[in-house]
This record gives C-alpha cells, sequence and structure tokens, in this order.
C-alpha cells in the first residue's frame, strides 16, 4: 500500500483525494491517511502532495516508519475524503518542519 507519512501533519494539502481512482484517503484534524485495504498502489498520488508526504511502503523513509502502522489504524477509525479542500490554515509554517508525529491529533 501507499502511506501518508510525517510531511502531512499540520498541513494536509488534500490535492491526494481528488487523483485516487478508490477514494482510499480518510481525514483526521490534521493529518490524512490511505487505507491499506484499498489501496491499489497506483502511485499516481504521489506526484500531487506539495509537500512529497505519500510514499509506497517499501519507500517509507528511515524514521517514518511508524506512519505504515498510523495509517492502517486511523484509516479504521476516520471518514473517507474525496474531494479536494483548502489546505489547513498556517500550513505555511508546518511545511519545513520535520518530526511531527507528536503533533498528530487523532
Ligand atoms: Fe489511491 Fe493510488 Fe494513492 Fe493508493 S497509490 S492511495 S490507490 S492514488
Ligand atoms: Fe497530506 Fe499531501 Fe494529501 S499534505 S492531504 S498527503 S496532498
Amino acid at each position: 500500500a501507499h502511506v501518508v507519512c510525517d510531511g502531512c501533519v499540520n498541513c494536509k494539502h488534500t490535492d491526494c483525494v481528488d487523483v485516487c481512482p478508490v477514494d482510499a484517503f480518510r481525514e483526521g484534524p490534521n493529518f490524512l491517511v490511505i487505507d491499506p485495504d484499498e489501496c491499489i498502489d497506483c502511485a499516481v498520488c504521489i506526484p500531487e502532495c506539495p509537500e512529497a508526504a505519500i510514499f509506497s511502503e517499501e519507500d517509507v523513509p528511515a524514521g517514518q516508519e511508524q506512519y505504515i502502522q498510523i495509517n492502517a489504524e486511523l484509516s479504521k477509525q476516520w471518514p473517507s475524503i474525496t474531494r479536494r479542500k483548502p489546505p489547513m490554515e498556517g500550513w505555511e509554517k508546518w511545511s519545513n518542519v520535520q518530526d511531527k508525529l507528536k503533533y498528530l491529533k487523532r
């Protein structure tokens, strides 16, 4: 499956959801996840993300492996999102911040 990683936290641009052919994205308060049971690994969402936050499971960067489990877990709790909407207010100041897992709201 593909995995939403650290870059999305507090940015949530949502460009990714418009292109997903199987509506695999789920929305939380300040982050999106991909349901690994829905994702067909088409990869079209990867270039859509302005934060480059989406990776195939094999390519998840070192240190961000926890996001694989987080996507699997939270995708079962959060509602579907299929239409793009404005990014989070103040996303600009989070855009280049790393290690945002501590800010992820569930
Ligand atoms: Fe959807 Fe394809 Fe991205 Fe999976 S890889 S979440 S199927 S757009
Ligand atoms: Fe997040 Fe990027 Fe989608 S910031 S909402 S993964 S476009």
